[in-house]
């Protein structure tokens, strides 16, 4: 037996390495020729129904609107009921021909069977869902209570309510031929000290929607968007707290995202619903952060040193001696690279 794998061990490489040769070129003109064709006839969004979770506020409030323009009926979810309704005025007045809110908690799972069921009972069909419902906590690991809520939540909204709704809804969604879009994040792949369970939950979510769309086949496409930094009440620092309530932290947002140019959420969500429309596997939004992918698979440790020295304060002091921070506080870079609506630390209420 292991003569074999000491066999594959040396011919397994030089073969691929080959092989990229011979297939790579004809597979991309391929695959750049189905690109077009779907660029010249994307999905007519008119009158379809879709769900989309986290639409109170962010990329999911954008995606509504943007689902909206094209004609799309709408089901938005998310705890905060107010602004939903305001959401869903906007997106009626933008062309959407029918939109109803339900408010409901992600992380529970009956929540999620009420939101697919309620959707159902309205419509009677559902095209695409939405998992865009997402929350995270800044913390070192060693930083973290012992018994973890913090993380646990963030894995229960992030990953598990976005496993249950989808559970519910592909009944539905084989019916239509519909679609799944879901929001993982680039921090699947780009590992930010304090975001470690979030960056888990992103990864998990690529893992088991990159799993699912080979289990339904042609059934029900899947698009999984993975933007980087993008305006929002997340980027604005909003973040869960150990009691389990939300409270705004800018200077630690400003560790975390330093001196990198924040994208505007309506083009994030534009440029989400126009893959979807193509049937895209992938959506990295701004599209230039597609090449932290590279530098994370070939730099690996300069990836992870630029983090420490950017990211971190010397062993025990205040996260806001972080080189990312003193960056921003001696340019005051943050008033040209940030759009506006993060600068200030208002989110809403319900
Ligand atoms: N902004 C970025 O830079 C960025 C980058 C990559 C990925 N993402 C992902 O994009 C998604 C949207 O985030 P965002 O940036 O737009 O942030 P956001 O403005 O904070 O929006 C998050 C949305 O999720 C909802 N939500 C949170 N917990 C929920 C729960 N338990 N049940 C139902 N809804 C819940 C919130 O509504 P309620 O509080 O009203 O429930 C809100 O509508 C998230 O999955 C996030 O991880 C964002
Ligand atoms: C919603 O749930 C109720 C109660 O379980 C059930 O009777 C009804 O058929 C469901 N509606 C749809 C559209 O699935």
């Amino acid at each position: 037996m292991d003569l074999i794998h000491k066999f594959l061990n040396l011919v397994a490489p030089s073969f691929t390495f080959f092989s990229l040769f011979f297939i790579l070129p004809p597979f991309y003109l391929f695959k750049s020729f189905l690109f077009i064709l779907r660029s010249v006839f994307p999905e007519n969004l008119a009158g379809k129904v879709v769900l989309i979770t986290g639409a109170s506020s962010g990329i999911g409030e954008h995606l509504a609107y943007e689902y909206g323009k094209r004609g799309a009926r709408l089901a938005l979810a998310a705890r905060r009921e107010k602004s939903l309704h305001e959401i869903a005025d906007r997106a009626r007045y933008l062309g959407s021909p029918d939109v109803i809110v339900i408010r409901a908690d992600v992380s529970k799972v009956d929540d999620c069977r009420r939101l697919v069921n309620e959707t159902m009972g309205h419509f009677r069909r559902l095209d695409h869902l939405v998992n865009n419902a997402g929350i995270n906590t800044p913390c070192l690991f060693e930083d973290a209570p012992p018994d973890m809520a913090n993380f646990r939540t963030i894995m229960d909204t992030n990953f598990w309510g976005s496993v249950y709704t989808t559970r519910f809804a592909v009944p539905h969604l084989k019916n239509s031929n519909g679609k799944i879009v879901v929001l993982s994040s680039a921090a699947s792949w780009m590992n930010d000290p304090r975001y470690s369970v979030y960056s888990a939950s992103k990864a998990a979510l690529t893992a088991f929607f990159d799993t699912l769309r080979i289990e339904l086949g042609s059934d029900v496409s899947i698009t999984i968007a993975s933007p980087g930094y993008i305006e929002s009440e997340l980027t604005t620092g909003k973040f869960l707290e150990e009691d389990g309530n939300f409270q705004v932290h800018q200077d630690i947002r400003d560790v975390q995202i330093g001196p990198v140019p924040v994208a505007s959420v309506s083009g994030c969500a534009e440029a989400i619903v126009k893959g979807a429309r193509r049937g895209d596997r992938y959506v990295t939004q701004p599209s230039w952060f597609r090449m932290t992918y590279l530098w994370k698979m070939l730099f690996p440790e300069l990836v992870d040193l630029g983090y420490r020295l950017f990211t971190l304060a010397r062993p025990g002091g205040p996260h806001q001696e972080a080189l990312n921070k003193r960056i921003l506080d001696l340019t005051g870079l943050q008033k040209v690279i940030y759009p506006s609506s993060i600068q200030s630390p208002e989110i809403k209420t319900d």
